[in-house]
């Protein structure tokens, strides 16, 4: 097993092609790693990029009329900026599972859960016909589906939210794969059955030592189960710092995500939000593009330049400029 980490993300650029002529950049300075067995929550407001970061992750920008335009993504090694149809085949599905964004509109609608499942499976050599139901049921069952024989016969419109998302994460694991990119799994379900998706990751986790990439708006949520959290906003990487030190972040952005938080347990009185509106892209500002909304701004943070990625700790890192100046 190589020491490299699993996933190396560096300085990563994500372009849309609008026509012959004409790119707009949607993702850039995207950087961080992911260990083996880590879970790693990314978060950031909609529109930061976190998805089509995920989609490079799993080669399918191309659906969406994007494609890598610099940098460095490395999957065990295999550099995925240059991989080819093959090349992908066996890692797509096989070695990266993927739970996609849109997931709790749920599984095929015109095929039965096991067909479904049963299709997953079959990419792997190792089962057939002969053995496809078995694992069909035992994955099921590793996802805490109950009466999985009956699930098998049924379609996702029979089943709640939350069904749907274990199996589509059924769908992800079949392949035993290294890496689970799992994008938004629990937006849009109530608070108790978000709690039992998050310990069924930890549990994936555990059991297969599965690395995961957890994507949120949800900061308190993911920094619940995640080891390390990563921070993007208008297309960059703004932080990446320890879940444990989280109430101590590096970067105004973060603090402000954290700040915001609505705490149901322990009601704060009035909320927190952050001022203004997230930059759009094509409209990015010049500097720090959190410079418009953040309490700590100082004329140097609007110079036009390319923010240095400040390395704080063993593996994190912070793009603001005033990071010491903080208060911890
Ligand atoms: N094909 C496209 N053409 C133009 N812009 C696009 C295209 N695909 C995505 N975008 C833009 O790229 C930006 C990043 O999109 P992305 O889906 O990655 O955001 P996100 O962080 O996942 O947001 P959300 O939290 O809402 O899911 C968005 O502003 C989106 O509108
Ligand atoms: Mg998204």
């Amino acid at each position: 097993m190589s020491a490299e980490p699993l996933v190396v993300i560096d300085d990563l650029k994500i372009d849309v092609r609008l026509t012959r002529a004409n790119r707009l950049p949607i993702v850039d300075t995207a950087t961080f790693s992911i260990d083996r067995g880590e879970i790693i929550g990314l978060i950031g407001e909609s529109g930061s990029g976190k998805t089509m970061l995920c989609r490079a992750l799993v080669g399918t920008l191309g659906r969406r009329g994007a494609y890598i335009a610099g940098g460095k993504l490395t999957f065990d090694g295999i550099d995925l900026v240059t991989a080819k149809g093959s090349a992908w085949a066996d890692i797509r599905g096989k070695r990266i599972g993927y739970v996609p964004q849109s997931a709790l509109a749920g599984p095929n609608p015109v095929m039965t859960i096991g067909a479904q499942l049963e299709e997953s499976i079959l990419q792997d050599k190792e089962f057939s016909k002969g053995n496809v139901k078995a694992r069909a049921i035992e994955l099921l069952n590793i996802v805490q589906i109950r009466r999985p024989e009956v699930v098998m016969h049924q379609y996702q419109h029979e089943l709640s939210g939350g069904m749907k998302q274990r199996v589509m994460i059924a769908c992800a694991i079949a392949q035993q794969p290294e890496l689970i990119v799992a994008d938004e799994p629990t937006t849009g379900l109530d608070v108790t059955v978000q709690a039992e998706i998050m310990r069924l990751l930890l549990d994936i986790r555990s059991e297969f030592k599965t690395s995961i990439i957890l994507v949120s708006h949800d900061l308190p949520l993911v920094n619940q189960i995640c080891d390390e959290i990563v921070v993007m906003h208008a297309g960059s990487t703004v932080e990446k710092i320890s879940s444990r030190d989280i109430t101590r972040a590096n970067h105004p952005y973060t603090r402000a995500l954290y700040d915001s938080r609505i705490d149901l347990v322990e009601p704060k009185g009035e909320l927190t939000t952050i001022n203004g509106q997230p930059p759009t892209v094509g409209n990015w500002p010049v500097g720090c593009r959190f410079s418009e909304r953040c309490n700590f701004v100082e004329d140097r943070c609007r110079l036009p330049q390319v923010l240095p990625i400040i390395p704080i700790g063993p593996n994190g890192f912070s793009t603001c400029l005033r990071f010491n100046e903080l208060e911890k």
